[in-house]
């Protein structure tokens, strides 16, 4: 494959294989959010993943990745990425974050979205329609010929703006035969240059926003990843081809884009 500065530089058939994986990624994240209700396990949630990635016959790519034990990450509330799915069962006014990635053909789909479980405050459902808006901002940035750190600049304006925070210790990053490749896509903006983007890259954008600090630690099972004050976070995911004709979001399911349906 092409490398353009340590980034790889897919080809259309490559692109291809990366909108398959990211369509059954998307398709599995919806038919996750369809099930959702208070009481129901977040286990449930990574076997209905798993079982979905059975049908589809390709792997999840988490499991394992790193050690990871499970096919999706279920992080709720103060949670901000990688939550362990397990018997704690969700309860009327959480939100749940879940990412998920399945390997199809070699290739890695990546996508995560917040999803409110019942009635949700108001104050999470602005936090979650921010972090959601801030995705689509920083998708817009997503052009051959922009710096990368052009994306989390405008991420990183849109959320502070609202008062919320961006998460400086995670970031997104190229995705393709692995799931993390060059670049890292902050999102926050760098005091250095990045990378210029190039058509042919593919990057998963991942804004993790917080509604008090931007501060998380990691807990004992050395994966989730909470708020350091337990304030709730939230967490958008697409991945995303640099193309001639603007930037395209792969992680779109048989559904369409299905953006903004939480404030609806
Ligand atoms: N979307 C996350 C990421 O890009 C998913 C990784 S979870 C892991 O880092 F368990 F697979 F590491
Ligand atoms: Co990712």
């Amino acid at each position: 494959m092409k490398k353009y500065h340590g980034a790889y530089i897919k080809n259309e058939r490559e692109i291809s294989c990366l909108r398959e994986a990211d369509r059954l990624t998307a398709n599995i994240l919806e038919a996750v959010g369809d099930i959702l209700k208070p009481g129901l396990k977040t286990k449930v949630l990574d076997e209905l993943a798993r079982d979905m990635c059975a049908d589809y016959k390709v792997r999840p790519a988490f499991l394992g990745y790193g050690g990871y034990p499970f096919a999706i990450c279920t992080s709720v509330n103060e949670q901000v990425v990688h939550g362990f799915p397990s018997e704690r069962e969700l309860q009327d006014g959480d939100i749940i974050s879940v990412d998920m990635g399945v390997e199809f053909e070699g290739f890695i789909g990546d996508s995560a979205r917040t999803y409110p479980v019942g009635e949700v405050s108001a104050e999470a459902r602005r936090l979650m329609q921010v972090t959601e808006d801030s995705l689509y901002i920083g998708i817009e940035q997503a052009r051959a010929g922009n710096d990368v750190y052009a994306i989390g600049a405008a991420v990183q304006a849109f959320v502070e703006a609202q008062g919320f925070g961006v998460v400086r210790r995670y970031v997104g990053h190229g995705v393709g035969a692995r799931m993390h490749e060059k670049p890292e896509v902050p999102n926050f903006k760098p005091a250095v240059r990045g990378l210029t983007l190039q058509n042919g890259m593919v990057i998963a954008i991942e804004p993790m926003v917080t509604a008090g600090t931007y501060e998380i630690d990691v807990l004992d099972d050395n994966w989730t990843a909470v708020t350091r004050d337990g304030k709730w976070a939230a967490h958008f995911e697409h991945s995303v081809a640099i193309t001639s004709s603007g930037p395209r979001i792969l992680s779109i399911s048989d559904r369409g884009l299905n953006r903004h349906t939480i404030s609806a």
